[in-house]
């Protein structure tokens, strides 16, 4: 069938479901529908069967309700209509919840279910985004296959089945209008809010719009990144700790960790580059957190109380896992830099199998653009986060002395899609989806050695394709062209239980000894038909350009990108390619500390 996407972003959600639709063999066209004539052009063009809005913000106009079968995929239990579903199930802490697929009526939300499936909701809060990417994702995927299914039956359209009618469906149903969240209903009083509380307000509203607060420290900002604290203590509201760029805050019985702040815009609106990009929170604070101390905690402590913790480090039988759960997936030169810190502690383990295991809600979506954006220079700071990622995934590369596995969790987009490829067995969940490409973003050419391993794994064309067409794919796709060795588990609890017997299969497998030579061998190899320090290098060169070139395309993207579109001003300061020259980061300086080193097997 010849399917419309009518969506506000073409998101994980929309993605996921292109994906599944395309493979099913449906010939899907996505219009990102920013005003109504923008939809009724596309509609006009695509003549399609009929309309999907995975992600809808705005109303479809009536002249095209009139004339199209337009479905809205909606975040919440049949009955529930309103903006903010996903914002309330958390905050009342329902226990269930769902997504719907409704008829697209005059009235949101309002009109005829086509299909509806429930969820169990976490016990602990869970974020907004992190729900939307996971059970809701996998909850609008059965609804509109079902739907799909009936259009295609062609019961709807003979009268053999009819969708329930919200009146018929409403006396039964949980669901019921809900007015949108506002900030009052998500403001922390410090004096009241127990840890939990101000953990669930907090996590109903990220990533988006986050909760607004005024922190001791006179600053307002928008919070997110919230995670509960059971052993630090002190006065509500007061900041007591600061570990990894968050900061600890004393509640009424504990305390709670913030990892990121977008500070509000300042009143006398003079520039300031962090104002309005959610950062690590130490990023926003700065200098007013001189004197709060720093509570730092071994990536290999003892998971025995509740706190907040990015990377950690844990080993069952002779297999090290290797967690990194890095916001939104984005990885800035300080991240990149533990996380090779603790790659390297893994690596001197007398294991036999690392699993660097990601994060729970992202893999990794490469190096980190908010704090690019939001630092004094950002092409400098572009160029030092680049060379981060590399050296983290140059020791992955060249581990002689262990197999490593990457286990993904989550998506994964750009530099941190290559990443994965680093390691010698690319496993993913089923449902996630991957954007093994950079030049959506301004041209970026890209690095982490991708001009490497991408076509190790899946040939040169198809190399190309990929990071050309810029499109997503997912599991299924992504195992059949060897992009991934395997994917499996229907959720992440599923999916990390197989990994963790494949790890410790491969661990005892007798063979161990004799794959590690071959892996050993292949390097040596390929190192002698091209150094990964000329892979690097010459990537680098294109990256120069990118963040130093009179181009200023991917500034523009990023900036494009980190404010959803409405790029603030930065002063007028335009990069120049002269400006790297004289940095010790220049690519012939880097390719020498790369260097062409292969560690010897055990
Ligand atoms: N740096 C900083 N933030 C990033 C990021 C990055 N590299 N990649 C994603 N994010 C943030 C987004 O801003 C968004 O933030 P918010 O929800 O807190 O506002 C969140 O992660 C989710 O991203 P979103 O784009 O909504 O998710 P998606 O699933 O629709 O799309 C990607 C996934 C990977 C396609 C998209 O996020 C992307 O293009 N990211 C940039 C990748 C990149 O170019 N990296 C640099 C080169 S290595």
């Amino acid at each position: 069938m010849r399917i419309l996407f009518l969506t506000t972003a073409h998101n994980s959600l929309s993605q996921r479901l292109w994906i599944e639709l395309c493979e099913r063999g449906h010939d899907i066209r996505v219009c990102i529908a920013a005003a109504p004539e923008a939809m009724i052009d596309a509609v006009a063009r695509e003549t399609p069967d009929f309309i999907l809005a995975p992600m809808l913000k705005i109303a479809i106009p009536e002249e095209i309700l009139s004339r199209h079968l337009c479905l809205i995929v909606h975040p919440g239990i049949k009955g529930d209509r309103g903006p903010s579903s996903l914002d309330w199930a958390i905050a009342n802490g329902e226990k269930h919840w769902g997504v719907t697929i409704l008829e697209a009526a005059a009235e949101f939300d309002a009109g005829a279910i086509w299909a509806s499936h429930e969820f169990a909701l976490p016990g602990d809060a869970v974020t907004k985004s992190s729900l939307y990417r996971d059970q809701v994702t996998e909850a609008a995927l059965r609804g509109v296959l079902e739907a799909i299914a009936r259009i295609e039956s062609g019961e709807s359209r003979s009268g053999a089945w009819q969708p329930q009618k919200l009146a018929d469906a409403a006396p039964m149903a949980r669901g019921r209008l809900r007015p949108p969240m506002r900030q009052a209903d998500r403001t922390i009083d410090w004096s009241r809010d127990k840890t939990a509380a101000i953990v669930r307000k907090i996590r109903a509203a990220d990533s988006a719009p986050g909760v607004l607060a005024t922190l001791l420290l006179g600053q307002t900002c928008f919070l997110y990144g919230a995670h509960e604290e059971d052993r630090l203590q002190g006065s509500p509201g007061q900041i007591l700790a600061q570990r990894d760029g968050a900061i600890c805050i004393g509640t009424i019985d504990g305390a709670v960790w913030i990892s990121h702040l977008k500070a509000k815009e300042e009143a006398d609106g003079a520039f300031n580059p962090t104002v309005g990009v959610k950062l690590p929170a130490a990023q926003v604070l700065g200098p007013l957190l001189r004197s709060v101390p720093k509570a730092s905690l071994p990536i290999d402590a003892p998971a025995d109380h509740r706190t907040f913790r990015e990377i950690v480090y844990t080993e069952e039988a002779d297999v090290g896992y290797l967690s990194f759960d890095f916001y939104n997936g984005a990885m800035s030169t300080s991240q990149c830099t533990r996380l090779r810190d603790a790659f390297l502690h893994a690596r001197s383990r007398p294991t036999r199998v690392i699993v660097l295991l990601g994060g729970a809600d992202f893999w990794s979506n490469g190096i980190h653009l908010n704090v690019i954006e939001a630092s004094p220079d950002p092409a400098a700071e572009s160029w030092h986060n680049i060379h981060a990622m590399d050296d983290l995934i140059f020791e992955v590369l060249n581990t002689m002395s262990h197999l490593v596995i990457a286990g993904l969790r989550g998506n994964a987009g750009a530099g941190g899609a290559m990443m994965a490829l680093a390691a010698d067995r690319v496993f993913a969940r089923s449902g996630i989806v991957l954007n093994p490409h950079y030049r959506s973003m301004g041209d970026l050419y890209g690095s982490e050695y991708w001009t490497y391993a991408l076509p190790r794994r899946v040939g040169q064309k198809r190399a190309q394709e990929l990071t050309l067409s810029c499109k997503p794919i997912g599991a299924r796709t992504a195992c059949e062209i060897g992009f991934l060795d395997d994917a499996f588990g229907e959720n992440a609890v599923a999916f990390v239980a197989e990994l963790k017997e494949r790890a410790k299969r491969l661990a005892q497998d007798p063979e161990f000894r004799a794959m590690l030579r071959r892996k050993h061998e292949r390097r040596l190899d390929d190192e002698s038909v091209k150094p990964l320090a000329v892979y690097r290098a010459e990537e680098l060169e294109r990256m120069r350009v990118n963040f130093f070139g009179p181009d200023p395309a991917y500034h523009e993207a990023r900036r494009r990108f980190v404010f959803k579109g409405n790029p603030q001003p930065r002063g007028g300061r335009v990069p120049v390619l002269a400006a790297a020259e004289g940095t010790s980061w220049f690519p012939a300086r880097a390719a020498a500390r790369a260097g062409a080193r292969v560690p010897s097997a055990p």
